[in-house]
């Protein structure tokens, strides 16, 4: 059975007050909760976050790290970095990065294999473009953008990874696959993990994100292989965010 997962990922926004102000809110709404729930600020925030996360059964992940040690890489936060500060868990390979930062899927691969290697839960986004979509290309994309993946951390490795599937063109848009589309994508990126390395794809967390609500996320984490979500507008919003975590609440059963 798969434990349902709902990570809040803040991008860009946030402050110390809001720090403040938000986690104790989410840690109140949330006591008891059975849904693994992480919550991923800002970089200079992590420390703060996890003084005020201790003590709840929430943890904290970090939004991306340079895939290296220590060294001389002005402006990189390493794995080893932020576990100290306390993250158990990092997002790789958003469509913000891979677009923005020219992150390409090789690049997505290396951070992978560093964040395991420091004892990080990585968090893989993939997803397709609507144009991508229109082209009858989604498979072939997410195909190729995990499979980038899977090969660099390994068979071995395989079933540490949780896979974020976020479709670019509902990320922000308020456009939300329906759960039809994003099981689709889910069951095939299941089989794909499976063929790869047996048994890791029946225990890897496959989590839905683009614009997830509470008003939508119960709809989506009932489907079989969908065991959560990666959150963005909606995490900022301690009452809806706590929602989208309980709307997971009991949901782990069949899968
Ligand atoms: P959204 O973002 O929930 O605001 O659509 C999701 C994400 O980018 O992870």
């Amino acid at each position: 059975m798969r434990r349902t997962l709902v990570a809040g990922n803040w991008k860009m926004h946030g402050s110390q007050a809001m720090v403040r102000a938000i986690l104790p809110d989410v840690c109140g709404r949330l006591q008891g909760v059975a849904t693994e729930v992480v919550v991923c600020p800002p970089f200079p925030y992590l420390l703060l976050a996890a003084e005020l996360l201790q003590g709840s059964s929430h943890a904290l992940g970090a939004q991306d790290l340079y895939p290296g040690a220590s060294g001389a890489h002005t402006g990189e936060v390493s794995g080893q970095m932020l576990r100290d500060a306390g993250c158990t868990w990092v997002i790789l390979g958003h469509s913000e990065r891979r677009a923005g930062k020219c992150e390409d899927d090789a690049a997505v691969a290396r951070k992978a294999k560093a964040a395991l290697d420091a004892g990080l839960r990585p968090i893989v986004c993939v997803g397709e473009t609507s144009s991508q979509r229109e082209g009858g290309l989604t498979f072939e994309v997410v195909a190729a953008q995990l499979g980038a993946v899977l090969d660099g951390v390994g068979s071995d490795l395989a079933a540490s990874l949780t896979v974020a599937y976020e479709p670019v063109w509902a990320i922000g848009t308020g456009l939300t696959a329906s759960p039809e589309q994003a099981q689709e994508v889910h069951g095939r990126l299941r089989l794909q993990a499976e063929a790869f390395a047996p048994g890791a794809g029946k225990v890897m967390r496959m989590l839905y994100g683009g614009s997830v609500k509470a008003a939508n996320a119960a709809s989506l984490f009932a489907m079989p292989d969908i065991d959560g979500g990666l959150i963005g507008g909606a995490s900022l919003d301690a009452g809806e965010f706590a929602a989208i975590c309980l709307a997971a609440e009991g949901m782990s059963w069949n899968k």
